[in-house]
């Protein structure tokens, strides 16, 4: 392709990514690497700081959350090395051994970093923390972890009668309970979880549906012992374990394979191969939505890497189907509802969405926002309470659309760009930093675009 089709623009400190493809001819070919998942990476480091001894993280996302992660438990006496190399170490401070910081911790956009922290601050008496994060991440709802946090006994104020961040906590000796979660969320699910391990005795946390369980098998790996009950969705942990360094190697993030995915599936002649995506079947909605849709996806060279199952996915263009997505595979591919209102798109007949109200506290309302950029676009669409109705079949046209500082959104409106007539300009593109630096440079690879 001689043609640069896509193009990417700095403003000061925005960035704008302009896409015109080809009125015929575009075809997605090649191998695809992607980056570390996001949920291991923030893990990985967490535990890796509070354990005793040093951990290696091997295939670390070296996007802008982790760092934000990084950054608050070096604040508090973790040595972590920099964030440069596939490789990272941690140099553990052990349990209970976090510092009282000298600043306000700072969690970026990262409601994962912020929820999950939570629950170690509150659990080290005698420390005070303060905690932040930018404009989305100070509106969004802290209450789900400081409530059951202040069952157990913690001490958190906030904004907006102890909701918001910026947060203050005065760590605590806290009490194990038995919390039922109102919602199916692994960051309520983890810092109920972390907070148990400074506790005497046995904390248990039950959800309505299972959310992801990266937390559970890297405590067990780090050697925390935990009891976990399938058939109530329960998990329990028992307080003061011996927390050990471990190697951890991430495999890649299967919300940033999703993007090629649907890319491949609704752009004719196309084939991709992506390699070494973690498949944890808490997170492989994806691929069963989009089975359900009728996609061409093969799971090839399945294999166990330190305790997560990882294939690489080979996925071929082919005619999707409208399909309706709600229930308990919600939790299952909460981050992938974007792109997969995208594939809806180009699917025959109706795409129905439901059960996911949770999206209108990510980092950004995401059912308002894709409703919106994506209506911009032509695409028949209609924003439910809790989803989304998409009819597919409209041919997509360019538009001037907006990422709201949301990664996934800006994401997914670059792949339905590649599918539009015309140049779409996708304002604030610098979002896919957050869990994808490398997204352009990958965008342009697939395209053959060299320029
Ligand atoms: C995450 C859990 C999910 C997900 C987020 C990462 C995690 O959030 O959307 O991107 O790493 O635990 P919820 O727990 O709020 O559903």
């Amino acid at each position: 392709m001689s043609k640069s089709i896509i193009h990417l623009q700095s403003v000061e400190t925005q960035q704008i990514l302009n896409i015109s493809p080809p009125q015929t001819g575009l075809s997605l070919q090649g191998t695809v690497k992607i980056p570390g998942d996001k949920s291991i990476s923030h893990r990985a480091l967490m535990l890796g700081a509070i354990a005793e001894g040093e951990t290696v993280i091997e295939g670390l996302l070296l996007g802008e959350d982790p760092r934000s992660t990084a950054e608050c438990f070096r604040a508090m006496g973790a040595k972590i090395s920099p964030l440069n190399s596939q490789k990272v170490t941690v140099q553990g401070i052990g349990l209970g051994q976090l510092q009282e910081p000298l600043d306000i911790l700072n969690a970026g956009n990262s409601g994962t970093t912020m929820r999950l922290m939570l629950g170690l601050l509150a659990s080290h008496p005698d420390r005070l923390f303060c905690v932040t994060g930018d404009s989305s991440l100070r509106s969004r709802p802290m209450s789900r972890v400081i409530k059951p946090l202040q069952e157990m006994g913690a001490q958190i104020w906030g904004r907006n009668n102890n909701s918001l961040a910026p947060l203050a906590v005065k760590g605590q000796s806290l009490k194990p309970i038995h919390y039922h979660s109102p919602i199916a969320s692994a960051q309520v699910k983890s810092c109920i979880l972390l907070a148990g391990l400074m506790t005497e005795g046995k904390t248990t946390v039950t959800e309505p549906a299972l959310s992801r369980d990266h937390s559970e098998r890297m405590l067990q790996a780090f050697g925390a012992t935990l009891e976990i009950d399938s058939k109530t969705n329960s998990v329990t942990i028992n307080g003061h374990p011996k927390l050990t360094g471990q190697t951890v190697i991430v495999p890649g993030d299967i919300s940033s394979a999703g993007f090629w995915l649907v890319a491949a599936s609704i752009i004719k002649g196309s084939e991709l191969l992506i390699e070494n995506v973690g498949i944890n079947p808490t997170r492989t909605g994806i691929l069963e939505a989009l089975e359900m849709m009728g996609a061409d996806i093969t799971l090839e060279n399945k294999r166990l890497v330190t305790g997560e199952p990882v294939a690489d996915l080979r996925v071929k263009s082919c005619q999707l189907k409208g399909c309706t997505i709600a229930g308990d595979i919600i939790p299952r591919l909460i981050d992938e509802v974007p792109i997969l209102a995208v594939a809806a798109l180009f699917a025959d007949g109706k795409t129905i969405i439901k059960d996911a109200a949770e999206l209108r506290v990510k980092e950004s309302d995401r059912l308002a926002v894709m409703a919106s950029e994506l209506t911009k676009m032509g695409a028949k669409i209609t924003e439910l309470p809790d989803g989304l109705e998409i009819t597919g079949g409209t041919p997509l046209v360019a538009a001037e659309v907006d990422s709201y500082t949301d990664h996934r959104i800006a994401m997914s409106l670059a792949i339905a760009a590649l599918t539009a007539q015309g140049k779409t300009i996708i304002n604030r593109a610098e979002a896919a930093a957050i869990s994808y630096p490398e997204f352009v440079n990958t965008l342009k690879q697939v395209c053959g675009d060299q320029n």
